[in-house]
């Protein structure tokens, strides 16, 4: 069976998609959609399909399968709802919306339809993250460190945080979905602090240029994430695990796994190749989608939902200063 694709949005991250779904057997891009003028038609030129400004047009004329949603966080509204009511399988770039009230009727259109859905959490499928589950399984962890220190996203929606909903929601949602998938849900959120007054020199620039915030886990596990977008792009991105007499070390590029005096490291098998960091994910989703089966895909629709739930409440710690109950009782 050939998967027909379709794509909302035809930015950084459908590139990335795109260099992988062109390199896939009986997968065809059928039809772009952007409503930047002339920006679909030059996508479809590098990689085919028929350009669209409309979503409406394209879902109507075209017979696709799956679609591929990649647009700013701010820009969903009806979009999802409109596919999943014609039966199109779904992969909605994160966050999947600013707005838990959308996303939540967009979540009620999926279970309705009975259609295939993933977020873009691709994080979720590496094969170092595997190997941190194992270990997480059999040894016990007290305390979580993540830091994400890097620059400000190309997009230039990414700068105005009523568009992104700043770096916490828009980027830093990658630890927290993979805190939850790793370590279970939060029970509450405390300690949000930030600064700004640094970055004076990026035009409609009005996000935290640092921000940090401490999470409590129904485990009792602890854990502290910070973040900065004021120092150079991908300087250092890295959860630590810290156990008794054991710390893994979790980077884009591998694992560093310090259990005693041993240590072993572990490589991530994706490439330098930014595109290959959704390879796996792109996979997984064509292949639910060739089958009819969802069962691999291993961040939903709905799942990204309670991700987005817990990076509010996160951002609302660090607006309020005040500590946010999502699960259980208590801090
Ligand atoms: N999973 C990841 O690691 C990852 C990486 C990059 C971006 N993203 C996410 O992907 C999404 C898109 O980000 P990007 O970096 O590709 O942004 P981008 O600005 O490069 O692309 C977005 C595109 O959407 C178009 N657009 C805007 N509103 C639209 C609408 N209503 N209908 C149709 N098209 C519309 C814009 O013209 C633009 O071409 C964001 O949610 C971002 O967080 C995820």
């Amino acid at each position: 069976m050939t998967v027909n694709v379709g794509f909302l949005g035809t930015g950084i991250a459908a590139g990335w998609h795109l260099e992988n779904l062109v390199t896939m057997q009986g997968v065809k891009v059928a039809a772009l959609c952007d409503t930047a003028e002339g920006k679909a038609a030059g996508v479809a030129a590098r990689y085919g399909g028929r350009p669209y400004t409309g979503y409406e047009e394209m879902l109507d004329k075209e017979d696709l399968d799956a679609l591929y949603v990649c647009l700013p966080p701010f820009a969903h509204a009806e979009q999802e709802i409109a596919a999943a009511e014609r039966g199109i399988h779904l992969l909605v770039e994160k966050p999947v919306t600013l707005d838990p009230e959308q996303g939540r009727r967009v979540a009620e259109a999926i279970e309705r339809a009975g259609i295939i859905s993933s977020s873009g959490y691709h994080w979720r499928y590496y094969n170092t993250v595997d190997r941190v589950q194992e270990i997480l399984a059999e040894r016990p962890i007290g305390m979580v460190l993540c830091r994400w220190l890097g620059g400000i996203w190309d997009a230039p929606w990414w700068r105005d945080r009523t568009k992104s909903g700043g770096q916490m929601v828009e980027q830093i949602g990658h630890f927290f979905d993979l805190l939850r998938y790793l370590l279970g849900e939060v029970r509450s959120v405390s300690g949000g602090l930030s600064h700004r007054g640094l970055i004076d020199d990026v035009e409609g620039y009005n996000l935290d240029d640092v921000s940090t915030v401490n999470l409590r886990f129904e485990s009792g596990v602890i854990a502290n994430v910070s973040a900065t977008c004021m120092v150079q792009r991908g300087y250092s991105l890295q959860i630590d695990f810290l156990g008794r007499r054991l710390v893994l070390e979790l980077t884009m590029g591998r694992l560093r796994i310090a259990d005693g005096d041993e240590v072993t490291v572990v490589k991530n098998r994706v490439t330098s190749e930014l595109s290959s960091h959704f390879a796996a994910l792109d996979r997984t989703f064509i292949e639910a989608v060739r089958r009819g089966d969802g069962s691999a895909i291993r961040s939903s629709y709905a799942d990204a939902l309670r991700t987005l739930d817990l990076v509010l409440a996160v951002q609302r710690s660090i607006d309020t200063g005040e500590t946010v109950v999502l699960h259980g009782k208590g801090k």
